[in-house]
């Protein structure tokens, strides 16, 4: 992100009469900031309790943080009772939002005008309605009850949200896959948390296609055992499903014995009790299943809610993300219902049927927060200005976006062409193991001077700091690692951080940096305090601002019948951040070609998934590798950008520098070759 770094110290942008008038912002200087959030940390925990009696608690907590005889797993709350599906649906219900609309649904088909053709509204009464139905079917049809554990592999339709509140009202634990994900990825999952009911749909729509979803999870369901039934929602009335009498069910048909007032009364959950666990993969190993719970989690959401999106109840709240990432999970679902706003759910592609979906959709229903990805703003930047413009966005306020870094000129274009210098434009940082945001401009609290491309400064109650390997602040303007220095509400949560694996989470987040939470990202502090993220300082690739895992791609390719060995590493792209490129050693009887390339790309996309599909595949003879077996991804990058050797010697410890200059010069060639 090269126009990036040249703006890292830049100047502040003359913005606040325009800005003013879209909302009632109290503006600060970072310094005024700064001693703000000084003071959130000094009374830290207090800090965090006073934000969490906001929320309704069956039983109030007395203890605010406490340390268990695990180092680095930590209660928030614990001697609290709660809920998050009672907090998102009958507290509304309760409170005067009974007829309000919690989700504006839009599914992607459009009429021979280009209008959607499905349009759906669902009231806090409606959608906790459905909730208790769902309740009722997932306890009374499958006995399942407070500890269990379910898959849900379900595309953007409300049931996604439905399900996933219906679990939590009773206590179970509940993993989304993204409808994206391959059957490979779905078995995965569902076989790391030992699954028992696997909830999915027939299909869905996804660029004017029809994608049979039930056919993917009918092959993850061969490699997963512990799943024993199997819920389908109708999504679309397909034909010809694979249902296997006494496992499978569909959804509507189990719905039609249900009476209409069904309540099922919400679990009273010690605020640590697991919510869900989400996959997110790295460099080596399986994927890590975050943890986390009903109590901190619930708390981060409504502080977050509040700061950042400034949420207000006239506010009509519209997050691009899909439900199966974290972003989903947390501002689309978690997040708006617990402040009782109104969210927009859109079913289906950006630029369906055209360029304009998105702005089609603020109009349509005047949504006044816009939370968006880079990538999606790069996609819809190169199609031109006049999608856009001929849209009504005047009822935009704020707007944020999150998944990667944000390159000064698509922040640019959100903040003159969609918002037209009036809307705060942030770039919110945080991970699926955060929970909710950490660092960003907060127009609900104090809003700084913007900065394009900044994260700007930390949340108060958040401590983060950018330093050495040692741990040690580094001086402003000089780069170091992203670490969270103190516990925070919705961390990765007790019993194990990771699901199954606390050694890992302990292994992955702290010991790298004794006793800090470790990000896996760069960042610089520049001289006004504000933070840039730069990027994931390991390997992992940031694909259109969904991490993935080298290790699981790499898997996927060896699992072909050709490939000996893989490598994949991440090259810069215009438009997504960053897209995987392969290199690939075959095994005997196999040799290079371009329709073999072609071949393994098909293969990546079929059994991964398309978002990872390589750009390039490389044949070469052998893998660059560490005498330990480690293989020099950095070497195989510096290759592709055409940068020199360099000072690669000293990044790969372990290796010759003769073997990597020969590794080097043969790799370059070859890959000149194919
Ligand atoms: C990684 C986490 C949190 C929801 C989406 C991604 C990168 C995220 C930003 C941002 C710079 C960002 C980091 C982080 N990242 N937001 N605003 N600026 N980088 O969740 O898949 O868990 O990925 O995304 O590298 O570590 P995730």
């Amino acid at each position: 992100m090269s126009d990036q770094e040249t703006t890292i110290l830049g100047e502040f942008l003359p913005y606040e009469e325009k800005i003013g008038e879209s909302g009632n912002f109290i503006f600060v200087d970072a310094k005024e900031y700064i001693d703000a959030h000084k003071k959130t940390l000094d009374n830290y925990e207090k800090f965090w309790e006073e934000l969490a009696l906001e929320l309704y608690w069956f039983r109030k907590p007395q203890k605010v943080l406490e340390s268990v005889e695990k180092p680095y797993i930590y209660k928030w709350f614990s001697d609290g009772l709660i809920n998050v599906s009672y907090l998102a649906l009958d507290r509304n219900v309760k409170s005067g939002r009974k007829n309000k609309i919690a989700y504006i649904w839009e599914g992607e088909p459009v009429d021979k005008d280009g209008n959607p053709k499905e349009i759906k509204k669902l009231t806090y009464y409606e959608l906790w309605r459905e909730v208790n139905k769902a309740s009722y079917i997932l306890k009374s049809k499958f006995g399942l009850k407070k500890g269990d554990k379910i898959g849900i592999y379900l595309p953007m339709i409300p049931e996604l949200p439905i399900f996933m509140l219906a679990a939590a009202r009773l206590g179970i634990i509940f993993t989304v896959v993204f409808a994206g994900f391959t059957a490979e990825n779905l078995a995965t999952r569902l076989n790391d948390i030992k699954a028992t009911l696997l909830i999915t749909a027939d299909g869905f729509y996804r660029r004017g296609k029809i994608i049979r979803l039930k056919d993917i999870a009918d092959k993850a369901l061969e490699l997963s055992p512990s799943v024993k039934n199997v819920l389908v929602v109708r999504r679309i009335g397909l034909e010809n499903l694979n249902m296997v009498e006494g496992r499978d069910y569909f959804f509507d048909e189990l719905s039609k014995g249900v009476s209409p007032g069904v309540y099922v009364e919400p679990e009273k959950l010690e605020s640590n009790e697991t919510l869900y666990v989400l996959y997110t993969s790295g460099t080596t190993g399986k994927p890590k299943g975050i943890m986390h719970d009903h109590g901190g989690y619930s708390v981060l959401l409504h502080a977050t809610m509040k700061w950042v999106f400034d949420i207000k109840d006239e506010d009509i709240h519209f997050c691009t993300a899909d439900i199966g990432w974290v972003t989903g999970h947390s501002y689309i679902v978690f997040g708006p219902l617990i402040e009782g706003a109104t969210s927009i759910m859109y079913e289906g592609a950006p630029d369906y049927p055209q360029p304009d979906r998105i702005w089609s959709i603020v109009e349509r229903y005047g949504a006044t927060i816009l939370y968006t990805s880079p990538t999606l703003v790069r996609m819809l930047m190169k199609l031109g200005e006049d999608w856009v413009k001929k849209r009504d966005r005047s009822t935009l306020r704020i707007i944020h976006s999150v998944g990667e870094p944000i390159n000064p000129s698509a922040w640019r274009w959100l903040y003159e062409v969609v918002g037209e210098k009036r809307c705060p434009v942030g770039s919110t940082w945080w991970m699926t193991e955060t929970g909710g945001i950490m660092i960003s401009h907060t127009p609900g609290f104090k809003l700084v001077h913007l900065k394009p491309g900044t994260n700007a400064l930390p949340l108060p109650g958040v401590d983060v700091d950018v330093v050495d390997e040692k741990g040690n602040s580094m001086e402003p303007g000089k780069k170091g690692f992203l670490v969270i220095r103190r516990p925070w509400p919705g961390m990765p949560s007790w019993p194990d951080g990771i699901w199954g694996d606390y050694q890992r989470y302990v292994q992955v987040y702290w010991d790298k940096i004794k006793g800090l939470f470790f990000t896996g990202d760069w960042a610089i502090r520049d001289q006004d305090g504000y933070i840039w993220v730069l990027g994931r300082a390991d390997e992992v690739l940031k694909v259109a601002g969904h991490r993935i895992g080298t290790y699981e791609l790499e898997s996927t390719l060896v699992s072909h019948k050709a490939v000996a060995e893989a490598a994949v590493v991440g090259y810069p792209d215009e438009v997504k951040g960053e897209v995987p490129v392969a290199f690939v050693s075959l095994k005997s009887g196999f040799s290079s070609s371009a329709e073999l390339a072609e071949e393994l790309k098909g293969w990546i996309r079929r059994e991964f998934g398309p978002i990872a599909v390589p750009s390039q595949i490389f044949f070469v003879s052998r893998l660059p590798k560490t005498r330990s077996g480690k293989i020099m991804r950095r070497l195989l990058r510096a290759l592709l950008e055409d940068k020199p050797l360099g000072d690669m010697t000293t990044l790969e410890d372990e290796a010759a520098v003769e073997e990597i200059k020969e590794a080097y010069e043969r790799i370059s060639k070859e890959i000149k070759r194919s």
